[in-house]
């Protein structure tokens, strides 16, 4: 669908990840060129090296073989390296595990928490665990950070139509009005859209707050 047919909020979101794609891109070519490329031209010039003194000076031509193979062996392991953080997932053992890892990890001790899934995870699409993941965890990250609360409550339902996700806390809540149009909740905001769901919302000021994620499972559908 072209662009000028889709809504402005949606139109914002495709922009935001083409440039978040060109900025990978970029980030790809950077390390291609300073840890690739680099190893490369080493291996090269050792290469040439080695032809020049291979009748002249034998012992020299083969410290420039040795160098070249060890520039050959560094590129090689570069692209390996890169390779795999390309593929690296979020979630690799299951969302429960996974949010519980990252609890454990930063929960001040003062601060109970709760992680409950029910349903299976593993029907989910790896893009789909990934991107809730990052939804829920910003929301903890919050609720940690900024709300001074005492209990901490993440709760994730798969239904057989859509996942239902919530964060709570039990602290200070704040004026949504004032927030949430760039930093982390509106990157909550856009990861759910991005799979046709939503995120909503509730805070009162003394009373906690409550994120509810939403993510249909099936098509994502047609923004008309
Ligand atoms: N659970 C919460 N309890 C209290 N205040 C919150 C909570 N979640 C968000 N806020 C308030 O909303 C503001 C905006 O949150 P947001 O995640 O968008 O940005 P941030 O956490 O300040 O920075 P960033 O996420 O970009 O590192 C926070 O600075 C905080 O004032
Ligand atoms: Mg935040």
């Amino acid at each position: 669908m072209p662009d000028d047919e889709l809504p402005p909020p949606v139109v914002e979101i495709v922009n935001r990840l083409r440039r978040a794609h060109t900025d990978e891109r970029r980030r790809i070519a950077r390390d291609l060129h300073d840890q690739v490329g680099h190893a490369l031209s080493v291996a090269l010039n050792s290469l040439e090296l080695h032809e020049v003194y291979l009748h002249s000076d034998p012992s020299r031509a083969q410290e420039q073989l040795r160098s070249a193979v060890r520039a050959v062996r560094r590129s090689h392991e570069a692209v390996r390296t890169l390779c795999s953080n390309l593929r690296r997932r979020e979630v690799v053992d299951g969302l429960e595990d996974a949010l519980r890892e990252y609890l454990a990890a930063v929960t001040p001790p003062a601060i109970a928490w709760t992680v409950t899934v029910t349903g299976d995870d593993s029907r989910l699409p790896a893009e789909t665990r990934d991107e809730l993941f990052l939804i829920l965890r910003e929301a903890a990250r919050n609720a940690l950070v900024h709300s001074r609360a005492r209990r901490v409550e993440i709760a994730v339902v798969i239904g057989p139509d859509a996942v239902l996700a919530g964060v709570s806390d039990d602290g200070a809540g704040f004026d949504l009005a004032r927030h949430g149009r760039t930093g982390g909740l509106a990157s909550m905001r856009e990861r759910a859209a991005l799979l046709g769901g939503s995120v909503a919302i509730a805070s009162t000021p003394g009373t906690g707050t409550a994120v509810r994620v939403r993510i249909p499972l099936g098509e994502i559908p047609d923004h008309e």
